[in-house]
């Protein structure tokens, strides 16, 4: 594939609701040739096939509550399962000490990437957030048209979790219980935090300059 220089890396993408995980996922996975895992997307997708884990997930993600361990924990290995010989990016996951303590017995976690954002920031991206459930594309009021997908055509939405009130809910949940995580990933020296509130492009050059040093090792 051009351009692609493939990497049999595993990277977790770490960072509050709205620090920019999905947007430079896309961007990781397509130059270094992961698998981009979103346990988000995942959920999402259960939840428009109306699967048993979807119907159980959809309070929790509404309210801007994680969805229990034990669920999350399931779906992932199964996704693991799946997986043939590639390096994975894993964005949304693991959010809790012990998820990660699950994700360690499974496998090696060569770094993490820390986006770090202001909470005011946060707000502004998240409440102009605008997703093409058609084919995944991100995009924002501010810049980009607000209702058609530039990618595929389809018609933009804006997610039910993405309103003021839930996001001050996910944005506490992360502080409670994700943010524990850093401190989980800094004690194992595979921490590398990165400002997200920079430009998308420089945030994306930051990242692939730490992955380069890795990839080098
Ligand atoms: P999930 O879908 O993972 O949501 P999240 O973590 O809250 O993250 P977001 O998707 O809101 O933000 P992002 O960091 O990807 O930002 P983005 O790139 O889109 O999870 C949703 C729910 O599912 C959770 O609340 C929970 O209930 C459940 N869940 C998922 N995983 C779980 C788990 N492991 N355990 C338990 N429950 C789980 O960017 C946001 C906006 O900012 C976009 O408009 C984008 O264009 C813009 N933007 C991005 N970067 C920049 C930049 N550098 N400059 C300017 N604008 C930017």
């Amino acid at each position: 594939m051009e351009g692609v220089s493939e990497v049999l890396m595993n990277i977790i993408l770490l960072g509050a609701p709205g620090a920019g995980k999905g947007t430079q996922a896309i961007k990781i996975a397509k130059a270094y040739g992961l698998q981009h895992i979103s346990t988000g997307d995942m959920l999402r997708a259960e939840m428009a096939k109306g699967t048993e884990l979807g119907r159980r997930a959809q309070g929790y993600m509404q309210s801007g509550q994680l969805v229990p361990d034990d669920l999350i924990i399931a779906m992932i290995m199964e996704r693991f399962d799946g997986l043939g010989q590639k390096g994975m990016l894993l964005d949304g996951f693991p959010r809790t000490v012990a998820q990660a303590e699950a994700l360690d017995k499974r496998a090696k976690v060569d770094a993490v990437i820390n986006l770090t954002v202001p909470e005011d920031v946060i707000m502004t991206r998240i409440c102009g957030r605008r997703v093409c459930p058609a084919c995944g594309g991100t995009y924002h009021i501010s810049r980009d048209d607000p209702k058609i997908c530039r990618a595929c055509g389809g018609e933009l939405v804006q997610r039910p979790d993405d309103n003021p009130e839930t996001v001050k809910k996910r944005l506490d949940t992360y502080l409670s219980q994700t943010a524990p995580l850093v401190d989980y990933y800094a004690a194992r020296g595979i921490l590398h935090s990165v400002d997200g509130s920079i430009s998308i492009e420089y945030g994306f050059m930051k990242i692939s300059a730490i992955l380069e040093k890795l990839k080098n090792r």
